[in-house]
């Protein structure tokens, strides 16, 4: 057998990421002839590691925190969703030498709410809970999928209202009192709260009857924000986990033309929390 093609995971820290067993078991499934390794990565060494990694003929790469930004401004060339998050986590060489980088979390939350939990965002009301890198990374996939709003509430105000600007579609922005008497159908958790269990300051009754609540982040124990989504009678409050597999499929997908299947590997990752 030819030697394999070479992925990789680059981020700091990286000895938790559960990238390299979906990517072998997503390989040995669509029975690709590929290595995909993790490897710790420092920001000062991102462009030196990048470079060699690809010098010695490695394939592609995701990025995960905290170097998105920096394997964004790497790119030279990327994709509309990419440009648009300021965040890349998936790198591809291409045929002509030059690498691609493009952002697959916003389509991999959407594929996981849709695919997996039968949530159809077009029509909805959304709320997004946080204004930084994450909330950035998801906006363009949300949008295409044409909710009826879209609201980012942020501790810091000022932030939700410049990304509302940017993005120039008719996104609201406000802090999270300004919530009160409002409801939405759907609301996104993409503060970083969540990996300290911490919870925003959430009014109660914003969420519609039968609404969802989504953590962007994932934990072995429900979050604070999926215990939140529970106390207030969600239909469904889920974590981050199929995001998780979701982005890694559509990066696989960019990277060897091949669409490897889900579900077993979300079951997997389940039964093992
Ligand atoms: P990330 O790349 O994970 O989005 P970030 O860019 O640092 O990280 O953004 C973190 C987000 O979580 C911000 O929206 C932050 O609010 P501020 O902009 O006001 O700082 C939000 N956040 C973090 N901890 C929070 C908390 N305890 N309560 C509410 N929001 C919180």
């Amino acid at each position: 057998m030819n030697s394999p093609d070479n992925y990789a995971v680059m981020g700091y820290p990286i000895h938790h990421s559960k990238s390299p067993r979906i990517h072998a078991l997503f390989a040995e499934e669509t029975e690709q002839n590929m290595s995909y390794l993790a490897q710790e990565v420092r920001p000062e060494n991102f462009t030196s590691a990048v470079n060699t990694f690809f010098e010695k003929g490695g394939k592609g790469l995701n990025c995960t925190l905290p170097l998105k930004e920096l394997a964004w401004e790497f790119a030279t060339h990327k994709t509309p969703r990419a440009q648009a998050a300021k965040a890349v986590n998936t790198l591809i060489l291409q045929t002509n030498g030059q690498v691609l980088g493009d952002n697959t979390d916003g389509i991999g939350l959407v594929a996981d709410l849709k695919n997996n939990h039968g949530v159809n965002l077009e029509n909805k009301r959304l709320l997004i809970l946080g204004a930084g890198g994450a909330t950035r990374g998801i906006l363009l996939p949300l949008l295409d999928e044409k909710p009826k709003s879209i609201t980012i509430a942020n501790r810091t105000v000022e932030k939700a209202l410049q990304l509302a600007k940017e993005f120039q579609q008719h996104i609201h922005a406000c802090g999270f009192d300004a919530l009160e008497n409002h409801q939405f159908d759907v609301i996104l958790n993409a503060t970083s709260a969540s990996l300290s269990d911490d919870l925003p300051p959430l009014p109660e009754n914003i969420l519609a009857e039968n609404g969802i609540c989504y953590d962007l982040a994932y934990s072995n124990q429900p979050t604070a924000f999926v215990r939140w989504g529970i106390e207030q009678n969600a239909h469904k409050s889920i974590d981050g986990l199929g995001m998780l597999v979701e982005q890694a499929a559509e990066a696989f997908f960019l990277w060897r033309g091949v669409r490897p299947s889900t579900q077993d590997v979300i079951d997997l990752l389940n039964a093992h929390r």
